[in-house]
């Protein structure tokens, strides 16, 4: 059982993505330590009962986030609801599993279109209500895939290596605009997305990370709050690798040919 805290009153954020697996962890983080949350996403169902599961400090709205008019009218959902918003976690992503010698051009595109332009869309769509607000704090989230080069992720890793970038020139345009800008990177994590290609939780499943296992969402929550949070005041243009130490090197069995 979570403890309930309130470092994150006065949080209004829209979180993309947030019907399932990282997204959703995040939304009830963010409610269980005291702000409101908007959940975007396209699976409507789903959404609006974990919305209705989080109560009255959590919101559905349907978002594509491909389209800036859709953007636009989350937004306005969100003022309506819970008043200014000063928080974006932009999660919602699609993966990809091709060698780049095979990868279709088009599902190349549309991944990017998704995993990037819809970041990007996001972040334009929220710059003018933060900034009138007073800042803000966006936390879009990368990947592992992100900080190194993972085979089999062509659209997906530089989708990603995208994110990371546009994070940091998203940090340096807005830094005197007090609108925070981070990113976040998940390294291999067991949701409704891992779960399609097999991955497994549990000790020694994963044993090319060093701490030998996959993450849970949970585990990847307590970044983006902290992000959120006042206690990130100082911190833009950064990136937190959430990711059992998967990017930091290979493991001792593999140094040593075991
Ligand atoms: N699971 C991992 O191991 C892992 C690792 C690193 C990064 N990530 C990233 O974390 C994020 C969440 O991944 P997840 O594992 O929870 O995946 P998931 O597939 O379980 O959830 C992704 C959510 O995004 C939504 N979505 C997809 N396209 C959308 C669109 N156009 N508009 C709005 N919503 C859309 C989906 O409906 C879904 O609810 C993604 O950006 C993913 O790349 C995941």
């Amino acid at each position: 059982m979570t403890a309930e805290s309130h470092v994150l009153s006065g949080v209004v954020a829209i979180v993309t993505g947030g019907a399932r697996g990282l997204g959703a962890a995040f939304a009830r983080h963010i409610v269980t330590n005291g702000g409101r949350v908007v959940i975007a996403d396209l699976l409507d169902a789903e959404g609006k009962l974990l919305a209705g599961e989080l109560g009255p400090s959590a919101a559905y709205t349907h978002l594509d986030v491909t389209d800036p008019e859709q953007w636009a009218s989350a937004v306005t959902f969100t003022h309506a609801e819970f008043g200014t918003l000063t928080g974006l976690v932009n999660n919602a992503g699609v993966a990809t599993g091709q060698f780049i010698e095979h990868e279709p051009v088009d599902h190349l595109r549309s991944v990017l279109e998704v995993n990037l332009v819809g970041v990007f869309n996001g972040m334009q769509a929220v710059i003018a209500p933060m900034r009138a607000a007073g800042g803000g704090s966006i936390v879009n989230i990368s990947s592992a895939a992100g900080l190194f080069g993972l085979a089999l992720t062509a659209g997906y890793g530089a989708s990603k290596w995208g994110v990371r970038g546009l994070t940091k020139i998203a940090a340096v345009e807005l830094g005197t605009d007090r609108i925070r800008v981070n990113s976040v990177h998940p390294g291999m994590t067991y949701t409704p997305m891992t779960a399609q290609v097999g991955i497994q939780t549990g000790e020694g499943n994963y044993p090319n990370t060093p701490m030998g296992r996959v993450g849970v969402p949970e585990e990847i929550a307590g970044a983006v709050g902290y992000l959120l949070s006042d206690a990130a005041a100082y911190v833009t243009g950064a990136e937190i690798a959430v990711d059992g130490g998967w990017t930091a090197g290979p493991t001792v069995k593999y140094v040593m040919g075991q």
